[in-house]
């Protein structure tokens, strides 16, 4: 959470941080600001906030003599929304960006008494406060940054000016992702993440933990905390600009739904090798999958969600045991693993704090952790000890779609392999699973031609308080995530039922037009779900029904249905999600809400 980017070279730095920060906006939209020298002068000016970044815009001059700065796009931790908390902020001699949470900020202003010079409630400015200190002690940045982040206890990325030090950026981080490019081109760029620069290089270095970063117009020099000087490793990135622009769709989000076909065609097509799952362009061969004792999933949100869709897979169609675990709580749980154990991490941005801390106390368990990720180089990929990179293009809207259908397509080629190694798969029934998967990025081609049908909904979704997902099987994972969706974009309160639960309490909610989205995809127990369906729609709920069946008339069933094509009900989530999607959506956009920024959200949850 909160996008930082810094830029130092021949480029007018007022543009380069504007247009990075436009870019990194979905990671917090609180508040925005940037600070820079004007050239060979060692004062700093800075510019800042509340809101968006067109509303920093709005206060920026026209300054074309700056070369050298910082930007910040805030999602609010420590203290409110408004400008004095936006960042950058300068103490001294010091002005700062900060990304992550510095828990002993209490101890630290009591300890060396800064509370006279704070003017926010920010965390940030404290730490600011300390590096002012640290540099009115040492006079030289990088002694003043060692010793000042050495008291810090927290996640911190940081890019700080200091006064006498024009044209230079210093940069360190703890657990909050950094990515550090020099472009030939232009200077050294610094962000949480490369879409910030990508308009001037695809290759870039993952900023290592507790290294010290001083950025120039001629490069960047790296050294660890003994003054060691490190190289950086250079990644490229393997898609280009133009996948992090929204290509003349009105949203990211529905940009996003659209690519699912070709995303989920990343995923699978360099791991199918004779029409079974091959992981040796991943370089992981069979033995991560020979003697698995058990299986843990875990991850937070949409992605927790996907995993649940795997685990369904693996536990029914292999009987394989398989827990799925929230990261917040798994972390701070007694874990039950051993070295048998595998550990399946899944995370789109690859930088989810709980998900990350999870896989750390699970690695000291087992070898055996795989994690599924779409961003390359990022902490969690390189910190477990298998990866699995989803391909899917970057995901800008807070509202993860093709990173879910892509992490569910990662899974069901695992399940596969899991399968065929325990002897629990045929090959036979392995080759007729995957050639199905191959045909998932046309069954969703189908489903968009939905679009103008959901968007029909909308005028009824808008006016509703509360929506229901109810669904039985693996209908109600897939209820998970629809109801995620809609809540997180369109601020309808929504919740997800396996349908047979209802009648334990939840169906003293359903009233008279309340939506309820009923699934019905899973042969086994579709005449149950239907009669669940039924027991709301007598009570007055608008029914939305999602099945197979060609056509529902029968109004004591359903208001609207949606016929998905008859595939294997492992397959369904597939078609039902995208109808999920666009309803939330079109709901989000019907309400006149942004869905690629919905207010209290950032993409990447980097804090606790
Ligand atoms: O980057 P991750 O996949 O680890 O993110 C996990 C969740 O924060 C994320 O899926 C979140 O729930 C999305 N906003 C859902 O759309």
């Amino acid at each position: 959470m909160c996008g930082i980017i810094g830029f130092t070279g021949s480029h007018h730095v007022q543009d380069i941080l504007l247009n990075g920060l436009q870019r990194l906006e979905y990671r917090g939209y609180d508040s925005a600001g940037i600070a820079y020298f004007r050239d060979d002068s060692n004062h700093i000016s800075i510019r800042k906030t509340a809101g968006k970044v067109s509303d920093l815009r709005a206060v920026c001059d026209d300054d074309n003599e700056s070369h050298c700065g910082i930007g910040h796009t805030r999602w609010a931790t420590h203290g409110g929304v408004s400008t004095t908390n936006a960042h950058p902020h300068r103490v001294g001699r010091v002005a700062l960006i900060h990304n992550g949470i510095i828990e002993n900020y209490k101890e630290l202003i009591a300890k060396y008494n800064l509370a006279p010079q704070l003017k926010s409630q920010t965390d940030t400015e404290v730490a600011a406060a300390l590096i002012n200190k640290k540099y009115d002690e040492f006079n030289d940045p990088k002694k003043a940054l060692k010793a000042a982040v050495n008291e810090m206890e927290g996640a911190f990325a940081f890019c700080i000016l200091f006064r006498e030090d024009p044209g230079k950026i210093y940069a360190i981080r703890n657990v909050s992702p950094m990515v550090a490019t020099f472009a030939e081109n232009a200077g050294s760029f610094i962000a949480s993440d490369l879409t910030a620069f990508l308009d001037f290089t695809k290759n870039y270095f993952v900023v290592p933990e507790y290294h010290l970063l001083t950025l120039s117009n001629d490069g960047i020099e790296m050294e660890d905390l003994e003054g060691n000087t490190v190289e950086p490793e250079y990644l490229t990135v393997d898609w280009d600009v133009d996948a992090a622009e929204k290509e003349g769709y009105a949203h990211y989000m529905l940009k996003e739904i659209h690519e699912q076909p070709s995303a989920i065609e990343k995923t699978i097509a360099p791991r199918i090798k004779d029409s079974l799952p091959d992981f040796s362009v991943d370089g992981i061969d069979d033995s991560l999958f020979e003697n698995v004792s058990d299986i843990t999933v875990i991850a937070c949100g949409t992605a927790l969600y996907a995993g649940m869709v795997g685990a369904q897979m693996i536990k029914n169609r292999f009987g394989i045991p398989v827990t799925c675990a929230v990261a917040s709580e798994f972390r701070y749980e007694r874990p039950v693993l051993n070295e048998n154990s595998l550990v399946i991490v899944c995370s789109q941005s690859g930088e989810t704090i709980d998900t990350l801390a999870a896989l750390r106390l699970a690695s000291e368990y087992t070898k055996k952790t795989l994690s599924i990720v779409n961003v390359k180089g990022s902490s969690i990929a390189r910190e477990s000890n298998y990866v699995l990179y989803t391909h899917a293009g970057p995901e800008i809207a807070v509202a993860s779609t093709k990173a879910y259908t892509s992490q569910v397509a990662a899974f069901y080629l695992i399940a596969i392999k899991l399968g065929l190694v325990s002897g629990k798969a045929s090959e036979p029934r392995a080759k007729e699973f995957i050639e199905t998967l191959k045909t998932v990025p046309n069954m969703i081609k189908t489903m968009l031609g939905y679009e103008d049908r959901v968007a029909g909904l909308t005028k009824r979704m808008v006016n509703a308080t509360d929506a229901f997902f109810i669904g039985r099987g693996l209908d109600y994972q897939i209820a998970m995530e629809g109801s995620l969706k809609l809540k997180e974009i369109s601020y309808i309160h929504a919740e997800a039922y396996a349908a047979g639960e209802l009648k334990h309490g939840t169906i003293s909610l359903v009233e008279e037009g309340v939506p309820v989205i009923a699934i019905a995809s899973q042969s086994n127990v579709y005449s149950k779900v239907i009669s669940n369906i039924r027991e709301t729609e007598a009570r007055g709920a608008y029914v939305i029904l999602i099945s197979k069946d060609p056509e529902v008339t029968d109004p004591s069933i359903c208001d609207v249905h949606f016929h998905i094509p008859d595939v294997p009900d492992e397959f369904t989530v597939f078609e039902v999600i995208v109808i999920c999607q666009m309803l939330a959506y079109y709901t989000s956009t019907g309400k006149g809400i942004d869905p690629d920024k919905p207010r209290n959200l950032a993409k990447s949850v980097t804090v606790e």
